[in-house]
């Protein structure tokens, strides 16, 4: 591999600053009211905090609400997986076998690793009480007496912040072996990663909880039934954990009426790349793209906008034409030939080039393999290859044939997703971007942007 300029890694490390107090939030019901102080257990309880705990436990005056209860109240709700894949939330919880009498787990996902997504760090950060609750009241709902939750490994003071918001939790007998009285008991405790994208993918993320490599496991046998250290698991985002409370407090039906049917409640979208106003946004699921765009004040600088990746960098690329007809929720994303995925919205103005975004993609996933399969890991160096010579003006006429061929060959041949995520990317551009990418390999520069230069001059380079 001589000759080839890796990318500088360190241009895309994030700020580390919050990005959700800006007061544009929709209907905002995770988000709501928060300052960057008011993370404690005090400010969450003066928010309302911990009424649904008490509200299923029946220490609210009220007769409470049974483990079935709860289960089909989410169900109601059409709360779907805030992680990626849009699973229904009470789906997943009734599939939990709670009448076994054996030790059963509950996971948090809070490893976040999917490029341009940072809304999880957010919730930890800023409403860590919230995730708690949830988790709570999701272990009551399927029997669980321990509970972890996994925050990615490069933002440890979050993973402190959350280590004090436990301890006051545990203070206050929200957590613990008799929870406020009631005898019902939940252990809940954090465990931070090192920063490998793989450990967010939930079976990966259990063999890093259980002490070894991440590297995900096959399935079958799914969590339910064989998962941490080989006993029946849930594994849920953290968003999904936050959305919880607030479905109990106001019942499912409520819930489901603030988004579109199959498609309830708000999401939380990270508005990213060029727009004048990044940050995460929460919003009801359904509303339309251009609204969105409109809270996060445009498209940077007032340039046209060319291409959205609408659901973290796993999701197809699609042309802002496309994008500008769509409403923010699973079932239109989808229909659209992409996905919502992990909410992050990666806008590109008219100046990016696809070829060198696509480059920037293919590294990451090539990076992040695990290795375990030959496709993904052979493959996502082959499609990082090809579409380096390509950006680099060393192109070949049969490029996109096999590019799409070698996506083509890597999809639903892994073992985990990974593989699907790499190769999506690269089908969504060539898909949308053809006409960009066969410019590249003619005439060995770029149509639009900085990589013009760029390319042009590496060209230049190899030619001589
Ligand atoms: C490569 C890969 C990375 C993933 N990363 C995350 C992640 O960082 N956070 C997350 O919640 N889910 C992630 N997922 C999805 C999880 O495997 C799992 O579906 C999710 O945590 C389930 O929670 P949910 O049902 O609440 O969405 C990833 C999946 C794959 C294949
Ligand atoms: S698809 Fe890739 S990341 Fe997933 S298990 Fe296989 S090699 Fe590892």
């Amino acid at each position: 591999m001589s000759g080839i300029v890796l990318p500088d890694l360190s241009r895309f490390q994030a700020s580390g600053r919050e990005t959700c107090f800006h007061d544009r939030h929709v209907g905002a019901q995770i988000y709501a009211g928060l300052d960057g102080r008011n993370w404690r257990l005090k400010d969450y309880e003066a928010r309302g905090g911990y009424r649904a705990l008490r509200k299923i436990l029946g220490q609210d005056g009220g007769a409470g609400l049974t483990p079935e209860q709860v289960v089909a109240e989410v169900k109601a709700s059409g709360l779907r997986g805030r992680g990626g894949a849009g699973f229904p939330t009470g789906l997943k919880w009734s599939f939990m076998p709670r009448a076994l009498p054996v030790q059963k787990y509950l996971v948090c996902n809070s490893d976040e690793g999917e490029p341009g997504t940072c809304k999880d760090r957010d919730i930890l950060a800023y409403n860590p009480h919230i995730v708690i609750e949830g988790m709570a009241i999701a272990a009551y709902a399927m029997g669980t007496t321990v509970g972890y939750n996994y925050i990615h490994g490069e933002i440890f003071e979050i993973y402190e912040r959350f280590e004090q918001a436990l301890r006051e939790a545990r203070e206050a007998g929200y957590l613990g072996d008799d929870i406020l009285g009631s005898g019902f008991k939940f252990q809940l405790h954090a465990h931070h990663g090192f920063g490998a994208y793989i450990c967010g993918e939930e079976t990966g993320l259990l063999e890093s909880l259980e002490g070894k490599k991440g590297q995900p496991r096959f399935k079958p046998p799914f969590p339910a039934s064989f998962g941490l250290y080989g006993k029946p698991t849930t594994i849920n985002n953290t968003e999904t954990f936050a959305a919880v409370p607030w479905i109990i407090v106001n019942g499912g039906d409520a819930y489901l009426k603030i988004g579109k049917p199959n498609n309830g409640g708000t999401k939380i979208f990270s508005m990213v790349g060029d727009v004048e106003r990044p940050g995460n946004y929460e919003i009801p699921l359904g509303l339309p793209f251009a609204k969105l765009l409109e809270l996060a004040g445009g498209v940077k600088g007032g340039r046209k906008l060319k291409a959205v990746i609408p659901g973290g960098s796993s999701a197809p690329v699609l042309p802002a034409s496309v994008m500008m007809d769509l409403t923010m929720d699973y079932d239109s994303i989808a229909k659209a030939g992409s996905m919502l995925g992990s909410g992050a919205v990666i806008l590109m103005d008219e100046t990016r080039c696809m070829v060198a975004s696509l480059l920037r993609l293919s590294y990451f996933y090539m990076h992040e393999s695990c290795g375990q399969c030959t496709p993904c890991r052979e493959g996502t160096g082959w499609l990082w290859r090809m579409v380096h010579r390509i950006e680099h003006g060393q192109g070949r006429a049969d490029d996109l044939k096999l590019l799409d061929s070698v996506a083509e060959n890597i999809m639903g041949r892994t073992i985990c997703a990974l593989g699907d995520a790499a190769a999506m990317p690269v089908r969504g551009m060539i898909k949308h971007f053809r006409d960009e990418f066969a410019y590249h390999i003619e005439h060995k520069r770029c149509i639009v942007g900085p990589g013009a230069q760029h390319a042009h001059k590496a060209a230049e380079t190899a030619a001589a």
